[in-house]
């Protein structure tokens, strides 16, 4: 579609499908990962699906190859400088390019107290959260050409810390700014890198941290729209951050979190 501007130029009414573009979402095995492959492989995307579990991301690369597109399933555990290479590697080898980055796997294990932290936990919790998306963003840059698109998945945490998350948070500012220095340097080059900061969601690592239904309403009642959001919430904005729809929108955190306070 096109309509014409007050100039009177053509302009193209972008649109938010995502066809053809090769398209690689780390912790794609379940959670936000999953429902965004799916709504990527629904907008017309080929998928590379990547987690740590083989299994997992073939189960997703066959959901991928039931809505009729391309997947590649490649265990990656993103905290591992090689194996990031690696992924790289094999999605180049497969699909001869990268149009969009999701750098979604991350992980939020929860700590005593302060004086509990461990070192394993605090590497862990650096090395999954942002070594990961600096590494990724690195090599798959080498790969992209003007267009494509990185998107950082973060968390409100990153701006609004609360005690026990400290490592967490402080793993997930530095993704975000990690996403605006990202943006900076690779803009020249029409690549756009932007960061959603999601609120809470109905995944296994929620769960895990609220198991009981009274834990979900407490959190949920807090937010404005008075309910936890659901993994599928999350494809709009990313399917938004990854087309030309957002083609002058870079360096940016979108929270997306039901209007948390
Ligand atoms: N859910 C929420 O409420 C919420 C809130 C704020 C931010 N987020 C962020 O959203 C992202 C997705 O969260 P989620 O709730 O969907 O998580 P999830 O349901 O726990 O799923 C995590 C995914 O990441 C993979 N993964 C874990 N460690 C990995 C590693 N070292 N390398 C590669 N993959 C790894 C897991 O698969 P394997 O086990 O096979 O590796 C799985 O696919 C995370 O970055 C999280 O911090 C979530």
């Amino acid at each position: 579609m096109s309509g014409v501007d007050e100039r009177g130029s053509q302009v193209a009414v972008p649109t938010l499908r995502a066809d053809g573009k090769v398209v690689v979402i780390t912790g794609a095995s379940r959670g936000l990962g999953r429902a965004m492959a799916l709504g990527f492989a629904e907008g017309g995307a080929d998928v590379v699906v990547s987690s740590r579990r083989l299994a997992g991301c073939e189960a997703v690369a066959d959901e991928v190859r039931a809505l009729g597109r391309k997947a590649l399933a490649v265990a990656c555990h993103v905290g591992d400088w090689n194996q990031c290479a690696d992924l790289v590697t094999a999605t180049v080898a497969e699909f001869g390019r990268i149009d969009v980055l999701v750098n979604n796997a991350g992980i939020a294990p929860v700590p005593p107290s302060l004086s509990g932290i461990t070192e394993e936990l605090y590497a862990k919790t650096m090395d999954v959260n942002f070594k990961g998306p600096l590494r990724l963003i690195g090599l798959a840059a080498e790969h992209m050409g003007p267009g494509s698109a990185v998107i950082n998945i973060s968390s409100v945490a990153s701006i609004r810390p609360s005690p026990f998350t400290v490592v967490y948070a402080a793993a997930k500012a530095a993704q975000n700014a990690l996403t605006v220095a990202a943006a900076r340097e690779l803009g020249p080059r029409d690549i756009r890198v932007n960061g959603i900061i999601c609120g809470t969601f109905h995944t296994d690592s929620f769960h895990r941290s609220a198991p009981t239904e009274e834990a979900r309403e407490n959190l949920a009642k807090n937010l404005s729209l008075g309910r936890i959001g659901y993994p599928e919430e999350i494809v709009g904005t990313a399917l938004y951050l990854a087309s030309d729809a957002s083609s002058y929108l870079t360096g940016q955190l979108v929270r997306l979190d039901g209007g948390g306070s």
